[in-house]
């Protein structure tokens, strides 16, 4: 009797434990947090867009829109994260990163595509542009395709052509305004066989500075002038050091949006069509709002009192387009007159 009352006890203790494992168990399940995020993470495309200007010029918010379209037409599924001010790499370094694939796009300017292809050095011939509506033809149509194609065999695929604005003369002791004031001074350039002739025609010594080492050689002294939109004069502060501002709008700042090929070609087909639609939504943005931030720009440096500003007439534009004839006639020799027949068809 003894002994069949502890094996019930036994059966009843061993039924006790495993309704409590069970009602363990249940209520675990019942609190578990199902992290929805990190399990959208391992899902997320994460794409890293280096550039080297400030946050607030017209690459800076552009690359900003597009990271936002970006993520609202894909739910998300796709984050672009977007590195300015150089702080990543700067512009010297940056296309190496790009095919390297450390970074999956970057947009440096048109110059500095030219080491790489020596046709985009169209985009560089001063006085190319008559106005907005030349550059927009450009950028978004025929040429700007075929620039834009040439970039594949460099294992580069080519998204857009963005817009700064035009490029506007800056010096530290005198208004350039002939020719002549050119003679002898040390002018800084972006890496460009253009635009270093350029600057020879016009009897100055160009000198290939990096973008984030402009403040600091000004500091220094170590050229008398550049070439830039106002929109970086303003936003890195050059107008501090070079109060001379010649509007002269003889070369065109802009943009070659790209993403590393391999990248590119790995991503699922919906994706790059949300790209593709992203891109083409902020290249029109982007368009009318880098015209109209150069322009307020221009005026919020025009209140500085210690700022000479001077607009070029049409005939004392007229003597530096003489002036730069022969790198026309260069640019045809070396590469055929078609694309630049095409940007001249009005
Ligand atoms: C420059 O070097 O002056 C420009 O290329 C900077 C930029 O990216 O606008």
């Amino acid at each position: 009797m003894k002994k069949q009352w502890w094996v019930l006890s036994l059966v009843l203790l061993i039924c006790l434990g495993c309704a409590a494992f069970l009602l363990k168990q249940h209520f675990r399940n019942e609190n578990m947090v199902y992290d929805d995020e990190q399990q959208g993470l391992k899902k997320q495309i994460v794409i890293y867009f280096s550039h080297v200007v400030a946050e607030n010029t017209p690459k800076g918010l552009a690359a900003q829109k597009f990271a936002d379209l970006v993520e609202k037409k894909t739910n998300g599924r796709v984050k672009v994260e977007v590195f300015s001010n150089g702080s990543l790499y700067s512009d010297g370094e940056e296309m190496d990163a790009l095919l390297r694939g450390d970074v999956q796009m970057i947009a440096p300017t048109f110059s500095k595509v030219t080491e790489l292809i020596p046709e985009w050095q169209v985009l560089d011939l001063p006085y190319l542009f008559q106005d907005y509506h030349d550059v927009e033809r450009t950028f978004t149509g025929s040429v700007g395709k075929q620039l834009l194609a040439m970039l594949d065999s460099k294992g580069i695929k080519g998204l857009a052509l963005w817009s700064n604005g035009f490029k506007q003369m800056t010096s530290t002791t005198r208004l350039l305004v002939r020719p002549d004031d050119f003679r002898g001074l040390r002018f800084r350039i972006m890496p460009s066989e253009v635009i270093e002739e350029q600057f020879r025609l016009l009897g100055g010594e160009p000198i290939v500075v990096s973008f984030d080492h402009v403040y600091r050689s000004l500091e220094k002294h170590e050229f008398d002038g550049q070439e830039n939109t106002i929109s970086n004069i303003y936003s890195k502060g050059f107008y501090k050091f070079q109060p001379y501002i010649t509007i002269s709008n003889h070369g065109y700042l802009g943009y070659a949006v790209m993403m590393n090929k391999s990248f590119w070609e790995s991503l699922p087909r919906d994706i790059q069509q949300k790209i593709t639609e992203a891109i083409q939504e902020t290249t029109m943005w982007n368009l009318q709002q880098s015209k109209n931030q150069n322009e307020q720009e221009l005026e919020e440096i025009k209140q500085n009192e210690n700022i000479h500003i001077y607009e070029l007439s049409e005939e004392e534009k007229k003597r530096w387009e003489q002036k730069f004839a022969p790198l026309y006639d260069q640019f045809a020799k070396e590469f055929g007159d078609k694309l630049l027949r095409e940007i001249k068809q009005r």
